[in-house]
Formats: structure tokens, C-alpha cells, sequence
């Protein structure tokens, strides 16, 4: 059950970046996810066409998907066919909806219900068929959410399968705000799993409470084989206040190379890229594993 080889589908350049009150200039984004490309992920979420009203630090997408070198994938996250427009002139391959399993946190973060957002993410879905883009679907607030608590899991593989069947290649479970532990993740996929094949899920984990490697060990064990991390541990939701970093991509792939779990992802460049962003941010990086590794200077 527990897969040999994992997927890292990074989101620090995205994910991380929203959340810092600190601007990043668009320069060392740029130079952060050229870095990543050199470490042997196949994913980096590069940047979200949303409001830069509602999002300003990610209001330079256009730009980082202009001036980043590609040789892997690049999504981008579309609320809408506004964002999916601009992500397509952008040249972007993947895009990524984002639902929510509770009605507050969609509202505070996308402006609208769970049903409106899926009535706005169908023509999305639409386009990116006609045009071959793949369209991957997220769905936040998978066990907590910040307005409402506990969520029910029927809740989420609710919008999980109206998002596969409108054609999402693959669903990302996000606990937005990390206050799963592995009994919760266990429950959650006990449900989910009877609906949907594991082979189209994957696990985002925030590490609010320090739970993320565990309950990436537990959905490991449901045979989930993607796994979304953040370098350095950047990250958290402007929607979802107290949301600490996603787990981090280099505290990931120590405890998967210890299991001899492959990922053909390299750790030494990864770290040297955790330091790269942390010194840009002015701040230690908040993994263990970059602090235990810190590369020495040439
Ligand atoms: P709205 O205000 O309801 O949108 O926002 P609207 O359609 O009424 O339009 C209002 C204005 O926004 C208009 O401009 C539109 O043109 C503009 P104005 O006429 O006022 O000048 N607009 C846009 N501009 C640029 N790009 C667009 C776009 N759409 C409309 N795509 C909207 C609705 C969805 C746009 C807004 O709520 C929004 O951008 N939200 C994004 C929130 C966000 O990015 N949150 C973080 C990502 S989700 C996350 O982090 C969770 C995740 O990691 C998983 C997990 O951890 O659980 C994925
Ligand atoms: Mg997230």
C-alpha cells in the first residue's frame, strides 16, 4: 500500500511567497523557482492569477512565469476565467482551482459559496479542455477550518468528486491551517478513499502543530503518492489567520529518503535553496532539517 515513489509538488514560490508580509521582488522569485528547477522536481507552483487586491504579493505573475527558465512543470493557481486567461497567456501547462469544504473559508477567500465557486471553476475547467491544459483542483479546510472548526469528511469528498468530474486530474486535500492530527488524516481518508482512487490525490499539509510528517506517514499508508511541500517551510492563507508555513519540502524528503521512498529530488540543492529565500526573507528558514544542514560557504 505504502508507495515506493512520491511526488513533491512544491508550492513555496506560491503558497510560501502569498503569505509574507514581506513584498519578494519579483527578481528573487524568479531566481528562487530557477534555483528549484536545478533540483529534480517535476512540479513548482509558481504563482496565482488572482485580485491583487486581494493577493499584491503574488500581483506579479505575469512577470515570474515570464522570466523563469522552464525545463519542468510550472502551475498556477485561476479562481476564474479572468486568472485562467491571463495563466494562459502566460504559457502556463497546468492551472489549479480552489475550493473550499467550508462554506466560511470560501467565502473569506474566493467571494462566494461552495456551489457559485464551482459554478465559477466549470467554464474554467472548459477552456483548459479545449485549450490541453490540465486543470488540478484543491480543496481546503479538509479537517478545521478557522471560522468554523471541525469539517465533516462526506463535506469534503463532496467538492473532491465535483471537482474530479468536472475534469481536475488530480485533487489536493489541503489542511489549510495544520490542526489534523494522524487520527483526524485517518478518518478523513477513510471516507475519501472509498469514493476516490488514490492515485488521483495528493496531501498539503500546513505544520501549524508540528503534525504535517506524521500525517503524511499516515496518508502514505492510504497510498498517496503526491505529497505538496514548501521550501524552507514557507507558507500559510492571508484567508486563514494563525495558518503557520506548509510542511517543508527538505523535513519531507529526509524522512522519505530515510524510508528509501524515491523521489529523484536532490536535498543538498534543495536546502541551498531554503537558505536562499530565508536570506532574502531576512530569517532562519523553519525546518529542522535546513537548520541541521546548513550549507557551508565555498
Ligand atoms: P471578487 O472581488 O468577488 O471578484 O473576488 P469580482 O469578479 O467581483 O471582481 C472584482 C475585481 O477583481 C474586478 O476588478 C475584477 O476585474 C478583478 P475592478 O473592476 O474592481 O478593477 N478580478 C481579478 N483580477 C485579477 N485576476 C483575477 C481576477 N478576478 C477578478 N483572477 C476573487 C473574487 C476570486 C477574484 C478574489 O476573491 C481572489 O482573487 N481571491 C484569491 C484568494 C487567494 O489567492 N487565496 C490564497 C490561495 S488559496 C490557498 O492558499 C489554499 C491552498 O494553499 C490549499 C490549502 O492550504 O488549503 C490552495
Ligand atoms: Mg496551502
Amino acid at each position: 500500500m505504502r508507495p515506493n515513489r512520491v511526488t513533491l509538488y512544491e508550492v513555496g514560490p506560491r503558497d510560501g511567497l502569498q503569505a509574507e508580509t514581506a513584498m519578494v521582488s519579483t527578481a528573487d522569485k524568479i531566481a528562487l523557482i530557477d534555483r528549484l528547477s536545478a533540483t529534480g522536481l517535476s512540479y513548482i507552483e509558481a504563482a496565482s492569477f488572482v485580485s491583487p487586491k486581494w493577493v499584491p504579493q503574488m500581483g506579479d505573475a505575469a512577470e515570474v512565469m515570464a522570466g523563469i527558465q522552464r525545463s519542468v512543470q510550472y502551475p498556477v493557481l485561476t479562481p476564474n476565467l479572468k486568472g485562467y486567461e491571463g495563466a494562459l497567456a502566460a504559457g502556463a501547462d497546468i492551472v489549479a482551482i480552489f475550493g473550499a469544504a467550508s462554506e466560511s473559508f470560501s467565502q473569506k477567500n474566493i467571494n462566494c459559496s461552495i456551489a457559485e465557486s464551482l459554478n465559477r471553476f466549470a467554464p474554467v475547467c472548459d477552456a483548459a479542455r479545449r485549450d490541453g491544459v490540465y486543470v488540478r483542483g484543491y480543496v481546503s479546510c479538509v479537517i478545521g477550518c478557522p471560522y468554523e472548526g471541525k469539517i465533516a469528511p462526506q463535506a469534503v469528498a463532496d467538492v473532491a468528486e465535483g471537482l474530479l468530474d468536472m475534469g481536475c486530474y488530480e485533487i489536493s486535500l489541503g489542511d489549510t491551517i495544520g490542526v489534523g492530527t494522524p487520527a483526524d488524516v485517518a478518518k478523513l481518508l477513510d471516507v475519501i478513499s472509498a469514493r476516490i482512487s488514490s492515485d488521483k490525490l495528493a496531501v498539503h499539509f500546513h505544520d501549524t502543530y508540528g503534525q504535517a510528517l506524521a500525517n503524511i506517514l499516515t496518508s502514505l499508508d492510504y497510498g498517496i503518492a503526491t505529497i505538496d511541500s514548501s521550501v524552507g517551510g514557507l507558507g500559510g492563507c492571508p484567508y486563514a489567520p494563525g495558518a503557520s508555513g506548509n510542511v517543508a519540502t527538505e523535513d519531507v524528503l529526509y524522512m522519505l529518503n530515510g524510508m528509501n521512498i524515491e523521489t529523484g529530488v536532490d536535498l543538498d540543492k534543495i536546502i541551498e535553496a531554503a537558505w536562499f529565500i530565508s536570506d532574502v526573507l531576512g530569517r532562519p528558514p523553519r525546518s529542522k532539517v535546513a537548520l541541521a544542514m546548513r550549507p557551508t560557504s565555498p
